[in-house]
């Protein structure tokens, strides 16, 4: 290689470094951020549940609204270190569990119930419609890595909630598909164009609309959502209708006993 070439590529190389630098320090504020709105609803409903002037019934609330910010943050630190590792380890290896044998319908009731709270916070509802599972599934498990399944269905239950209008219910569904059985999430709330169906899925990728509406976000959720489905071979997708969106989970069949 010759000086000149060799200049060229350290020019090359340096500028390369600058831009993950850079890169690595905005992700860095941004999550920082993110942990940080969190943490003070947290301490703002302490600092309300001290007073003695305030009701009891205003105490209840408050409660709630601690365990819902407690939620919200636990699954934001869990998406920042799946993240992470993704970013150093193209294929979240190192969360690799042993597949467990997991009642989906029971599953899904818990994260309902996780995000009720928020839910409920804005006039929301979650439903588990439990008869589309017992038709669906029966009484078969399905082996999946619970932990990151989990993951993906709470970023998805997470955006029906933030991006659905004040007054709706998020309906969760299983249904059987030609190639296995798919776990359903619909929403009614902010338009998804049908041109932004693709770039929902990219990594960062946040829709105009929705940053309108809720400033704090990172686009990763569907990101991971997609990552973690392909690891299980199998897919996210989106059917989306006007206000309606419906996001649904693809499983092979061969993964339910
Ligand atoms: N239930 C939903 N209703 C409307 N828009 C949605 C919904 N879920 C996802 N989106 C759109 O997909 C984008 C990407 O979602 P996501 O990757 O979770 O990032 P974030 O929630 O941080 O913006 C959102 O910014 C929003 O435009
Ligand atoms: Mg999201």
């Amino acid at each position: 290689m010759s000086e000149e070439t060799l200049k060229t590529r350290i020019a090359e190389l340096e500028k390369e470094l600058k831009k993950v630098k850079s890169e690595s320090s905005q992700y860095l504020q941004n999550v920082a951020h993110q942990l940080t709105a969190p943490l003070n609803a947290i301490k703002w409903s302490i600092e309300a549940l001290k007073d003695e002037d305030v009701p009891i019934a205003r105490k209840h609330n408050l409660l709630r609204s601690v365990y819902s910010q407690a939620t919200i943050l636990v699954h934001l630190i869990k998406n920042f270190t799946l993240m992470s590792n993704l970013e150093v380890d193209h294929d979240l290896r190192k969360f690799r569990e042993k597949p467990q044998e997991v009642d989906i319908l029971r599953l899904a009731i818990n994260l309902a119930n996780d995000f009720q709270p928020q839910a409920f916070e804005s006039k929301k509802k979650i439903i588990v419609e439990d008869d589309t599972f017992k038709n669906a599934i029966g009484r078969k498990t399905v082996s999946i890595e619970k932990n990151l399944v989990a993951q993906a269905i709470s970023n998805i239950l997470e955006n029906a909630v933030k991006y659905s209008d004040v007054d709706t219910s998020i309906i969760i569904r299983a249904e059987k598909e030609k190639e296995g059985i798919c776990l359903s999430i619909t929403s009614c709330g902010i338009p998804i164009n049908p041109l932004e169906v693709k770039s929902i899925f990219e990594r960062g990728y946040r829709g105009k609309q929705a940053v309108d509406k809720v400033p704090a976000g990172t686009g990763f959720g569907l990101y991971l959502v997609k990552r973690i489905m392909e690891l299980h071979n199998g897919s996210v997708s989106l059917e989306t209708k006007e206000k309606i969106s419906k996001f649904k989970l693809h499983f092979l069949g061969n993964l339910f006993k």
